[in-house]
């Protein structure tokens, strides 16, 4: 490849050059919260809480670079987009699968490279993205959806994002019209809101000859029901049901006092207090700064609380100490990570500050905590296996040919 020749973008896979240009798809984290994508165009701007980011800027820099913006409030990382971050940041057209069930559900149809699969309907595409990327280079799948707008912004994205040759997408209703495939594919995933439907036609779809996995997904026991009826009607095996949750953790750096270092601390607070100057707190506001006082003559206010001048410990000790949250979430965080002080922080007491004074260093812990909000929805994954044993008529159709049999057996002779 020459220099300048731009190497095309795919959710696939990795760019070699890892360069961002013109064209490409980058996703722009200010925390995990916090993301959004961009197609990076010349001349256009992305605009957040910190400020404005040319695109132009952008081009040639390193996926992975943190990028400071022009108001010098804050930052954030340019990052390249899997299928993962796809998942966190795509327009949502429909309910999308999360991460949990995505990956447990690509385990359990044992999908790898070079497989065939058909997926329906294929909705915002969250999981497409991750079937394809598994599927590379050589496999295929097959994406069947029913709403034509639907169809109309997948087949932009699954272009724009380098994935088009592996990925074939109909309009068409499966649960009418059936997939129309046959001897074709390894595994096939049905998100739909009556499975059941499709489950004769996913039965032809699948290579006659080999072992094949089906997966279906729904929210309802009722469906599930249903979906459990027509899979050993059509001679499928090996039928199982799972709910998959996920929770996660956030790790943290905290400091970790020993109880003879809180009580030396506490004494050294004690200390301090009695030597401290008095400031002024006015009492009708509380959210003063210090040196504000609502007395214009520089006495005391009667109606003002008198309070000695210790440093604000939680902020102090907030400030200083490390932790593992990324980018601009720092600024939100500092403030509730430790609630411990560090003995010699900056204070204004002045009487405090002729001496040298001792720094108690704590340990550093790892912690984990669970955010507030765990994202994902959860439904029933119903699972079963085609075999070459599977093909053939249904149930149903066996039992009326062996009825109809019987019935002309004992019919007498003329
Ligand atoms: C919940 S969404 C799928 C979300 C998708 N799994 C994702 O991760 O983005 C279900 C989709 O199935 C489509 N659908 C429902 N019945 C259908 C049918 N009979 N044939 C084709 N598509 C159908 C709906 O239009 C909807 O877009």
């Amino acid at each position: 490849m020459s220099e300048t020749a731009v190497e095309k973008q795919s959710f696939a896979t990795y760019k070699k050059n890892n360069t961002i240009e013109e064209g490409d798809n980058v996703v722009m984290y200010l925390s995990k919260e916090n993301m959004s994508i961009i197609r990076v165009k010349d001349g256009e701007y992305f605009n957040c809480k910190f400020g404005s980011y040319k695109h132009s800027d952008m081009i040639g820099l390193e996926y992975g670079t943190k990028l400071g913006s022009n108001t010098g409030r804050g930052f954030l990382y340019l990052l390249y987009p899997t299928p993962e971050l796809w998942t966190l940041v795509l327009p949502h057209r429909t309910q999308i699968l999360y991460i949990a069930d995505i990956s447990f559900v690509m385990n359990y149809l044992n999908l790898k490279p070079g497989m065939s699969m058909i997926e329906s309907g294929t909705g915002s595409g969250s999981f497409s993205h991750s079937i394809a990327r598994t599927l590379a280079p050589h496999g295929h799948l097959y994406t069947f959806e029913y709403h034509q707008e639907r169809v109309n912004a997948a087949k932009k994205e699954f272009e724009e994002h380098g994935l088009s040759d592996m990925v074939t997408l109909r309009c068409r209703d499966v649960c009418k019209d059936g997939f129309e495939l046959e001897d074709k594919v390894d595994a096939i995933f049905l998100d739909l809101p009556a499975p059941w439907e499709a489950v004769a036609s996913a039965k032809k779809a699948f290579k006659q000859n080999k072992v094949g996995k089906i997966c279906t997904f729904s929210p309802c026991i009722e469906q599930i029901s249903r979906t459990v009826t027509a899979l050993n009607e059509h001679g499928f095996v090996d039928i199982q049901m799972y709910e998959c949750l996920i929770r996660f953790n956030e790790i943290r750096v905290i400091p970790m006092w020993t109880i003879d270092e809180a009580m030396e601390k506490q004494r050294a607070i004690e200390k301090k207090r009695k030597r401290a100057t008095p400031r002024v707190v006015p009492a009708d506001n509380n959210n003063a700064q210090e040196g504000e006082s609502s007395s214009s003559s520089g006495h005391i206010n009667k109606s003002a609380k008198v309070e000695p001048s210790v440093d604000d410990s939680n902020q102090s000790s907030a400030a200083a100490t490390p932790n593992s949250t990324t980018g601009s979430e720092m600024e939100d965080s500092v403030s509730t990570t430790v609630s411990t002080p560090v003995i010699g922080s900056e204070t204004t007491a002045s009487a405090a500050e002729a001496e040298p004074r001792e720094r108690i260093e704590p340990k550093n812990v790892v912690v984990t905590r669970l955010p507030a909000e765990q994202r994902g929805h959860t439904s029933y994954l119903m699972f079963a296996t085609f075999t070459p044993a599977t093909q053939g008529p249904s149930l149903t159709e066996t039992k009326a040919a062996a009825a109809a049999a019987a019935a002309s057996s004992s019919a007498p002779a003329k």
